[in-house]
Parts: structure tokens; sequence; C-alpha cells
């Protein structure tokens, strides 16, 4: 059936069944795919998108659950000023090994500056704790978090 969803300030109508994850709307049907699949369980953040400002995890997420939300993805992230800080402190930590798992780590990353400006430890932790990296950069990762964190209201 025909739905139609509100992506990066884009109206977009889709023919889907209903239960479609919105992963796969993203990518195979919209051609978005800076979106990516990991496990399909909820269990690496790979797919981690924000709905109406919250980071989610878009392979579990059926697309009849979105409705009138707003959906930002990593293609527009930067946009926003939690995205963008967290988009320079990325690049100057050299935050990004292969890559894969760094779309849902900057989205989860940017929902929380963009909810707490100043996170403690344990906030990232609690906000990064179900995006995992092969890769083992969780170390960069939380120190650009607290780069970008300190930008924030010096015009950041
Ligand atoms: S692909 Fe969605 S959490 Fe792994
Ligand atoms: S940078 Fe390779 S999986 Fe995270």
């Amino acid at each position: 059936m025909a739905f139609t969803i509100k992506v990066n300030g884009n109206t977009h109508t889709v023919d889907v069944d209903d239960d479609t994850p919105l992963l796969w709307v993203l990518r195979d049907v919209l051609g978005m795919t800076g979106t990516k699949f990991g496990c399909g369980m909820a269990l690496c953040g790979a797919c981690t998108v924000h709905v109406d400002g919250a980071a989610i995890r878009s392979c579990i997420t059926p697309i009849e659950s979105v409705g009138n939300s707003a959906v930002t993805t990593i293609e527009a992230i930067g946009a926003t000023a939690a995205g963008a800080r967290i988009q320079k402190a990325w690049l100057d930590r050299e935050v990004v090994q292969c890559g894969y798992c760094q779309s849902g780590q900057i989205m989860s990353a940017s929902a929380l500056l963009a909810s707490n400006p100043h996170p403690t430890d344990a906030d990232i932790d609690n906000a990064m704790s179900g995006n995992i990296c092969r890769c083992g950069t969780y170390v960069r990762i939380r120190e650009a978090i607290k780069q970008a964190a300190q930008s924030t209201g010096q015009g950041g």
C-alpha cells in the first residue's frame, strides 16, 4: 500500500507492504544508501536514523509506524547544529576506520548532543551502547563526542 513519509525535509510516497522496515524503504526504494544494514535485529546500530529527533533502529521500524514523523538520515544530519558539530569532531579526531558502522554512530551521537549538550561519560555510554564497531573506534568516538560538546555554545 502507499505510504507518504517525510525524509530530510522532503515528502516521498512509497508503495510497500505495511511491515516493510524503514531501512529497506530508505535504501532500496529511495536509494539513500548512507544508512547501513548490519544485523537486521536491532543489535548493531548500523541502521540508526532519527524519527522526530530520536535515534531509532530503522531495521526494526515498520514503515506503517512512521506516519507523519520527520525522518532524518546521515545524508542530512550535517544540516543540523548538533550533527554539524559531531561531523566536524569526527573529522578532527579521525574517528573512522572501515566506516561501516559510522553512519549509525554519528546518528546516535547527534541525537545525544541535540538532547543533552553536555553529556557525562555515563550519558555517552548509555546513548552509544547499542552501536557496535568491529574496528574498535570507541575511544575516538568518545573523544569526538566530548569535543563536539565542548564546542556547544561557542558558536561552533
Ligand atoms: S541493522 Fe539495525 S541494528 Fe543492526
Ligand atoms: S569503523 Fe569499522 S566497524 Fe566501525
